[in-house]
């Protein structure tokens, strides 16, 4: 029998990443405009028993992690309902989330007790003021605060989400490698990806190999690790430090023959590839009360006509100075 998972490449998609909301508490520079991005409207939003009925469908199917993403996820009033009902899905073996952090010191252990497994935090600066001028709002602390707390709850590790941009957090790059020093987090620099309005240019990407020799250069027994199949990251170590250093290599080194994810969007679009537009509304197919057999062979379709790797990227493994226009609309990353 088809598998609706596997794509035409053989890729098993066993990874989905459900996007709970647009809204977000801060305004990331490279992420957010100031007035914030255009929200659909609330009655286009997945509700929440509408989430756990198309997770459900993809579990049934194979599905065996989920990552609840945003926008910020915890702007979402449901959150711990949609945790607690996703963890009492059979088969689902993770719940993960990627959070900016700013409401773990007052919810976390909800969402704990709620069973959220994995816990990954958005920190792009060590510098309390710096923070500000990337997040456009304060909260350095509260989001230090929010991974301390977790690491003594026991998310171990707390993996460290921090986007490289040069001339503005390049220069911390090292305070990031002494925070693995004691702490068991996973800090895992990101090469800045462009998206439309996002201003990025090639001038302000620091590639894995750049932040490689500077780390080597500064700790001479600096090691790579073995990865998973599926991992984004690349993981690397210092000698006798806890946590350890990965690099997240989405322009310098793709990763799409190894992707095993797919995306669902607040509004109920099921996305195959960051790139790609391949969306099918499982939303609308929901709500004309198709059966779950007709969302079972719309979820199948779509991954099969999932593409090799984007359009845009060549052959070449460097496709950062082939790469084109069609950009994600918005940090559809996420
Ligand atoms: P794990 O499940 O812990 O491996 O987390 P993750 O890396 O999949 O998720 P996270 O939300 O922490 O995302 C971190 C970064 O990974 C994002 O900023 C993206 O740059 C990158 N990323 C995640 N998924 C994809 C993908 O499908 N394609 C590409 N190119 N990058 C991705
Ligand atoms: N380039 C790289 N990473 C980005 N993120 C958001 N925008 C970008 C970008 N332009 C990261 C966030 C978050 C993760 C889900 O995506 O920092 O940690
Ligand atoms: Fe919010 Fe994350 Fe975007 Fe920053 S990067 S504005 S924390 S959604």
């Amino acid at each position: 029998k088809d598998d609706p998972i596997t794509d035409t490449f053989g890729r098993h998609h066993t990874y989905l990443r459900i996007s709970l909301t647009e809204k977000c508490n801060l305004r990331c520079q490279y992420c957010m405009p100031e007035e914030g991005v255009n929200l659909t409207a609330k009655s286009n939003l997945l509700s929440t028993e509408e989430i756990l009925k198309i997770a459900n469908i993809f579990v049934k199917n194979g599905v065996n992690k989920i990552r609840l993403t945003g926008g910020e996820p915890t702007v979402r009033k449901d959150l711990i309902q949609i945790i607690e009902n996703l963890k009492s899905i059979p088969g689902l073996q993770t719940v993960a989330m990627t959070t900016n952090g700013l409401t773990l010191t007052r919810q976390l252990v909800a969402f704990q007790k709620a069973g959220l497994d994995i816990l990954n935090v958005s920190l792009d600066t060590l510098n309390p003021e710096k923070y500000e001028k990337i997040t456009r709002r304060n909260g350095w602390k509260r989001a230090m605060m929010g991974i301390d707390l977790a690491l003594q709850l026991g998310y171990n590790p707390v993996k460290i989400n921090c986007v490289v941009m040069k001339g503005i957090n390049d220069s911390e790059v090292i305070d990031f490698v002494e925070l693995t020093k004691n702490k068991n987090v996973d800090v895992r620099f990101i090469e800045y990806m462009p998206f439309s309005g996002n201003k990025w240019n090639e001038n302000k990407m620091v590639s894995y190999k750049e932040m490689v020799d500077n780390i080597k250069s500064n700790y001479t027994g600096f090691y790579p690790m073995i990865n998973k199949p599926n991992d984004t990251s690349k993981a690397w170590k210092v000698p006798g430090y806890k946590g350890q250093i990965g690099f997240i290599t989405s322009m310098s080194e793709h990763f799409c023959g190894s992707c095993n994810r797919l995306r669902l969007t607040a509004d109920g679009n099921l996305k195959v590839c960051l790139f790609g537009n391949t969306e099918v509304s499982l939303r609308d197919a929901l709500r004309a009360q198709c059966s779950e057999d007709d969302l079972t062979a719309l979820i199948g379709a779509a991954v099969k006509r999932k593409k090799k790797q984007h359009a845009d990227i060549s052959n070449s493994n460097n496709w950062l100075w082939n790469a084109t226009k069609s950009w994600p609309e918005l940090s559809h990353l996420y």
